[in-house]
């Protein structure tokens, strides 16, 4: 073991990372972000670039490929009503109008966002609201309301209860699964919350990296998929990689 700190998270939540070893992680592994307590140094000739608040990624290169514009975080967003920005000044969205927003957040639910453009805030809910329906992102007026139970991702659908099922690949060829509500449990793998990263992993289903989402719109619909590769490589084209993440404000906030 080899203690070290690291200067990507603030004191507030230094708690997270005391203890940690000083593991490399691999190749376009995950590096740092909020919530992460795995390797935060990348292989030689790696850089760690910051992708966003709570998702950073070893790239080739020693040069910095970020594009980064975040401030270095200072608290745990989901803790906050308008933080979690990846905008240089998200203080500014702290007064956010909540009158017209979403329903209120139930205790023990948290609402579940993607954080980076060009699906910034938008929020996971069913294609039809409160209906087993395929799994997308959407407005924040719509805002679902999610907990992971013994491993299933449960959607509070006006009372009845929705389990996030993830399609089966057809073959090893495959890269992406979609995402389904269903009234009965997902039997192929488990969701946990990573921090406040939402993780997928399946026995049968390889996978290196286990919050990597991609969104892929069709017409105004956004559609969520696993993302069976990593994170910004070989994104299918017309897609967007994602993190999905938990925000437990009062309502949901664009
Ligand atoms: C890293 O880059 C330097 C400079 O190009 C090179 O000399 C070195 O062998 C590289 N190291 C690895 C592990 O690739
Ligand atoms: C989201 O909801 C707000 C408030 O109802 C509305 O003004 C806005 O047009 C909606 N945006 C989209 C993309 O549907
Ligand atoms: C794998 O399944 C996908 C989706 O059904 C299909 O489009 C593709 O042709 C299949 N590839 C192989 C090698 O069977």
């Amino acid at each position: 073991m080899r203690p070290f700190k690291t200067t990507y998270l603030s004191a507030l939540t230094a708690f997270l990372v005391y203890g940690v070893s000083g593991q490399t992680a691999g190749d376009y592994g995950q590096c740092g972000g909020i919530g992460w307590t795995g390797a935060t140094t990348c292989p030689a000739n790696w850089t760690c670039s910051e992708i966003n608040d709570y998702y950073s990624q070893c790239f080739p290169g020693t040069a910095t490929t970020s594009t980064t514009t975040a401030t270095t975080p200072t608290t745990v967003p989901s803790s906050t009503v308008g933080t979690g920005s990846t905008s240089a000044s998200s203080t500014s969205t702290a007064t956010t109008t909540a009158s017209s927003g979403s329903a209120t957040l139930a205790p023990g639910y948290s609402f579940v966002r993607a954080v980076e453009d060009p699906y910034f805030h938008q929020y996971l809910q069913s294609e039809v609201l409160n209906t087993p329906t395929t799994a997308v992102l959407g407005n924040y007026t719509n805002a679902a309301q999610f907990q992971v139970v013994n491993g299933q991702l449960i959607q509070n659908a006006a009372g009845t209860n929705l389990y996030a099922t993830v399609d089966p690949p057809a073959n090893s060829s495959v890269t992406m699964l979609g995402m389904t509500w269903s009234t009965t449990p997902d039997t192929l793998g488990t969701f946990v919350f990573s921090g406040d990263s939402l993780e997928w992993s399946s026995p049968t289903v390889p996978r290196p990296q286990t919050n990597a989402w991609l969104v892929c719109p069709s017409g105004t619909t956004l559609f969520i998929y696993i993302n069976l590769g990593y994170y910004d490589y070989e994104t299918p084209t017309g897609c967007s990689d994602e993190t999905l993440n938990a925000y437990t404000g009062p309502t949901a906030v664009p």
